[in-house]
């Protein structure tokens, strides 16, 4: 099917990438000059598992860039809306962007067969209304298009995987032949048949093929996308909570999330406590959708509470660092962790960047690195903090080790070198990375989230110096 992708930015790349793979024919559309001609010189603007190969498949073939929206639309049987909804000064979900897009759009429609529009962004609920509306009023013949919600749950650094091998697919139609469009664009998911290619996108092990589909209203699909955005966070605030509380009466929250993560109507996933959500989605829904309840006359209370566990989350941690330090003006602090969460360069809402900000302000001095997101942050610090060329590079002669972000690399760090490197071996983790007592063996004065701090036996001796005659 010939496909127009309107917004080149994640949601809009990674789809139109995935549809070329799924056999359709996808032009994608951007008004942004520097951001085609970077996509046609086969530049890739995110770091993204697995998209730098599906562009190199598909580009000049299946897949063509262009900032010629309407001649897109003119040639294409189904246009998503992938437009960036960011927040207003109140909360809400800036439409604005999806409105000019709508109105483009809606001349291109007539004469030109059925077509149907799509939304992709994040948007609140009545948005596939107002699209309606919008190119309504501009002279589209109502019979000649239908508006369509389908939302995207990729979540950065698996965004590929997430398209290709979806928990679900969720179309939002208010009629048989918008449903029957989407239907058709996802069948290479939904009959199993991408999955038999020998050239298919490798999936994770619990992958569910073929990948289900839901279809629903139009309302309940941009219900969905919100709900599921808060439903996650609140759970990791929970889970932050339950963490607060082990702090206070020395259980551990590893134990009680195993325990309570076992039980199947809970789950053990996006149970880890830590310092907060970060990134473009979770903080900007989160208020969109307590925005839009408002305006439907619930207050959802809830979602206030998730937010404010969430901001509180890093305020906890900064105690923590002055518990561990006491005074941190005049401090070297290594900073290991800059992106909002592992496996992404993406440094927006970033709890990390938030935390050095403060730590900033108290004196203290950051020398940080990070796998991916060094060249991102450098434009928000600049010289206000120094860069290193790897972890060990940052542990040198540092009064401690902060640990922001949950990357791979860092869970695995060689415990005596960086021993050796710190001034101080004094590691305060903000993802939970480490065995509390594993800490302790190598010497190490280790604070976690939700688990008691560990204290190298060298130091509990010193600290109670009976301690060492008890055998
Ligand atoms: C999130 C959702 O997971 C996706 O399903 C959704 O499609 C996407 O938003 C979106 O709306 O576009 P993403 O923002 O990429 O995806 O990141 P997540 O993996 O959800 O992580 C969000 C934050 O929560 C990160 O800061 C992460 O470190 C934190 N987190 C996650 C925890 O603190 N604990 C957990 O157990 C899981």
């Amino acid at each position: 099917m010939r496909l127009a992708v309107v917004g080149s930015g994640y949601v809009g790349l990674v789809a139109g990438a995935c549809f070329a793979d799924l056999g359709h024919n996808v032009i994608l559309v951007d008004n942004d000059q520097q951001k085609l001609t970077a996509l046609k010189n086969a530049e890739v603007p995110i770091h993204e598992q697995f998209l730098t190969e599906l562009l190199e498949r598909h580009r000049g073939t299946r897949l063509s860039f262009s900032d010629d929206l309407q001649g897109a639309v003119r040639v294409s049987a189904a246009v998503f809306i992938a437009v960036g909804t960011p927040p207003t000064g109140t909360g809400d979900a800036d439409l604005s962007y999806v409105e000019s897009v709508a109105r483009e759009i809606s001349g291109a429609i007539n004469g030109h067969g059925y077509k149907l529009v799509v939304e992709k962004s994040t948007v609140p609920v009545y948005t596939s209304d107002w699209v309606r509306r919008i190119i309504l009023r501009n002279h589209a013949d109502a019979d000649a298009f239908d508006v369509a919600s389908n939302p995207e749950f990729l979540r950065e650094g698996t965004a590929v995987i997430d398209f290709l091998y979806p928990d679900r697919i969720v179309v939002g139609a208010d009629s048989e032949r918008a449903a029957a469009v989407l239907r058709e664009i996802y069948a290479p998911l939904t009959d199993g048949s991408y999955y038999k290619r020998a050239d298919a996108i490798p999936g994770p092990d619990r992958a569910v093929i073929p990948a289900p589909i839901i279809v629903t209203s139009t309302k309940s699909a941009e219900l969905i996308k919100h709900a599921s955005n808060a439903f996650l966070a609140m759970k990791i605030s929970f889970i932050n909570a339950v963490a607060s509380i082990c702090e206070s009466v020395g259980a551990s929250v590893q134990q009680v999330t195993q325990g309570i993560g076992t039980d199947s109507r809970i789950g053990p996933r996006f149970l880890n406590p830590g310092i907060g959500y970060g990134g473009s989605c979770f903080p900007k829904d989160l208020m969109a959708f307590r925005s839009v309840a408002r305006e439907c006359g619930y207050d959802f209370r809830l979602l206030d509470e998730v937010i404010r566990i969430n901001e509180e989350q890093r305020h906890r941690f900064l105690r923590k660092v002055r518990s561990a330090l006491w005074t941190l003006r005049g401090k070297r602090l290594a900073v290991l962790g800059l992106a909002f969460k592992g496996g992404t360069d993406d440094i927006r809402e970033s709890p990390a960047i938030l935390l050095i900000q403060s730590l900033l302000k108290e004196g203290s001095r950051i020398v940080a690195y990070d796998p991916a997101a060094m060249e991102r942050a450098r434009e928000i610090f600049g010289n206000s903090i120094d860069y290193a060329e790897g972890p060990y590079e940052a542990a040198d002669q540092a009064d401690a080790l902060l640990l922001l972000t949950e990357w791979e690399e860092f869970a695995n760090l060689d415990l005596l070198r960086l021993h050796g490197c710190l001034q101080y071996p004094i590691v305060i983790d903000g993802r939970n990375l480490y065995h509390p007592e594993t800490m302790a063996e190598h010497g190490f004065t280790y604070y976690s989230v939700g688990r008691a701090p560990a204290v190298s036996e060298k130091l509990s001796a010193a600290a109670n110096p009976s301690a060492g005659n008890r055998k």
